[in-house]
């Protein structure tokens, strides 16, 4: 593909994978509210309301974390679900443990290094490469694993009752909302070649029409089996052969040795406090909890003076210059270094080394934004400089329950309908194309890998999601955020929350605030259309010298935020009113 039909294709995304056309964002009170006991915020309210059921019965948050994700999958198939993957972050009450499980997409064991270097397009239409669509961009799906670990592990309800809000909407049929109807249309002629999403349109159509009733009896089959035997009625048996043979009719390469091989990891979160709080986040294979702890650090390192956080109650051009150079460094290393730790040696603490981060600190101009070679750190000295070229799905969500605990899920098919192909009535991921198709090449969002992002069998491609739990002076949960949105889910899930806990915003004030992101390259400074920035700060922005981009939203947020006062509890639950969606509580 050329580089035009690439970013044009990852204009589409833009513009297909987020929120209500230019629709005015819904009235404040409408995206967040208060509750006393627990909540859940998803960016789909029937989502929210799948969790809110569960806990009303009694689950703790891992079971409603669990049923939020499974109804996502039915109500927004175009960005997560049973044939994609994520992250979870947990953090249980009663031990104050942190666990996060790592249930992403694996390559099947017969991928290679140089699969996509000649693979050509399988189909016309948008996003289109090898590794965006059809057999060979799928990863083998980790999300039912990732489901039956976290409520095996910390639920306390049988599967069969947590998958029920899912079954129940796949077979009785969910209103198709505004983000569902757009990415349809951009994607219909590539949906309709399979059997299942073809039935999806009414006759003639050529989108879902907002608010039409979206019946997958297929897929309510496949939640009550999940339900009823677990992981392994996916991985083994007829389904998994069903998803073989789905996955091998449209080029892939899964063998039922892929499907049964695979693993939930467990891994160690990445941590580091700043400004005041404790920061939990994803660790590799995800990229995003480095590079938002790298940046918190070399923020910090930045004298105040020229990052002021008391320029009024938000962020000021002074700030958000910093915070946008302070990016440019991680991302030059996500490219560089960054693959699945299972399988490359990551230099994790060297990239964190103390002199390093000042260094990235040191190269930081007030007044002038620098170009991203100047953060340039190698961590070897006979390393080439990084090459940088010009360079959607997901969803996130957060419960708290009535103990406490907390879960912050990211999970994701990729980009819209995942590789546009079902198994067994699921929407298969196109993961794949998270791995670097060939050393250098970017991403559906303008990432380049490196060679120890190349794809290789059994192999976890890099990922931006991020989800966070941030910890506040007195040692307990404060916030739990993340976002969907590619490279742009990191500098949200940031901003929110700097947002929120350095700034003071109230918590649907920090969401709904007008966000920036710079991720190196390209070297521009993007900014929301839907959230429109002030002129005045633009043009402070402008004047440091950035090239300024605006693109229409970046990210949706979902985030909850934990008061304590005496015995009582506020959670104040809030979904991105760049989604449009609403959250649950009692
Ligand atoms: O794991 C990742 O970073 C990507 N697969 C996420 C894709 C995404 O957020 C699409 N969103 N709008």
């Amino acid at each position: 593909m050329t580089r035009a039909t690439l970013l044009s294709a990852f204009a589409l995304f833009v513009l297909a994978a987020q929120g209500p056309s230019g629709a005015p964002p819904p009235a404040a009170e409408d995206f967040h509210a208060s509750y006393g006991e627990w909540a859940v915020a998803a960016d789909q309210t029937l989502a929210s309301q799948a969790g809110a059921e569960i806990l009303a019965a009694g689950g703790n948050a891992a079971d409603a974390a669990a049923a939020t994700m499974l109804a996502l999958g039915v109500v927004n198939p175009a960005s997560s679900g049973m044939g994609g993957g994520g992250f979870l972050l947990y953090y249980e009450a009663s031990s104050g443990e942190l666990t996060f499980l790592d249930f992403r997409e694996r390559a099947p064991a017969a991928a290679t290094p140089d699969m996509f270097e000649e693979a050509p397009s399988p189909v016309e239409g948008p996003a289109n490469r090898a590794s965006q669509v059809g057999g060979l961009a799928s990863g083998v799906l980790g999300e039912p694993a990732g489901v039956a670990e976290m409520v095996r592990r910390f639920g306390r309800l049988p599967l069969g009752r947590v998958v029920g809000p899912a079954a129940r909407y796949a077979e009785e049929g969910v209103p198709v909302s505004e983000p569902v109807s757009r990415m349809s249309g951009y994607f219909a002629a590539q949906m309709k070649r399979d059997a299942v999403m073809s039935g999806w349109f009414a006759e003639g159509a050529e989108a879902l029409a907002p608010g039409q009733r979206l019946v997958q009896p297929e897929l309510g089959q496949t939640l009550r089996a999940f339900g009823r035997g677990g992981a392994r009625a996916i991985y083994r048996g007829r389904i998994a052969r069903e998803i073989v043979r789905a996955n091998r009719a449209v080029g892939g390469l899964f063998t039922v040795e892929d499907l049964a091989a695979y693993e939930v990891k467990e891994r160690e979160p990445l941590e580091g406090t700043h400004f005041g709080h404790r920061w939990v986040t994803a660790p590799p294979p995800s990229a995003g909890g480095f590079t938002m702890l790298q940046s918190l650090a070399i923020l910090e390192q930045i004298p105040e003076r020229h990052r002021p956080v008391a320029e009024g109650d938000r962020p000021g051009p002074a700030f958000l210059h910093a915070l946008a150079e302070s990016w440019k460094g991680p991302f030059l290393d996500r490219q560089r270094y960054f693959g699945d730790p299972d399988h490359v040696e990551l230099y994790l603490d060297r990239m964190m080394a103390p002199e390093r981060i000042e260094a990235r600190a040191g190269a930081f101009h007030p007044t002038l934004a620098m170009p991203a070679a100047d953060y340039d750190q190698p961590l070897f000295p006979e390393e080439d400089a990084v090459h940088q070229s010009d360079n959607a799905g997901t969803s996130h969500l957060c419960v708290v329950d009535g103990e406490g605990n907390v879960a912050a899920v990211t999970t994701t098919v990729n980009l819209p309908f995942g590789a546009r192909y079902t198994a067994a009535g699921i929407v298969m991921n196109d993961e794949m194309d998270d791995f670097a198709s060939a050393i250098g090449e970017m991403n559906a969002f303008g990432l380049p890998g490196g060679a120890p992002n190349l794809p290789g069998p059994g192999k976890r491609p890099i990922s931006s999601m991020t989800p966070t739990i941030v910890f506040g002076p007195d040692g307990l949960p404060a916030l739990c955020a993340g976002a969907a949105g590619g490279s742009r889910i990191v500098t949200a899930t940031q901003q929110v929350a700097l947002h929120h806990l350095v700034f003071g915003m109230a918590l649907g004030e920090a969401l709904a605030a007008p966000r920036v992101h710079h991720q190196g390259a390209p070297d521009q400074l993007r900014t929301e259309n839907v959230m429109p920035m002030d002129d005045e700060r633009i043009a402070a922005l402008v004047a440091r010298g950035h090239a300024h981009e605006p693109i229409r939203n970046i990210a949706n947020a979902q985030v909850i935020s934990i008061v304590r006062e005496g015995d009582e509890v506020t959670l104040t639950a809030a979904s991105d009113p760049r989604k449009g969606g609403r959250p649950a509580g009692r």
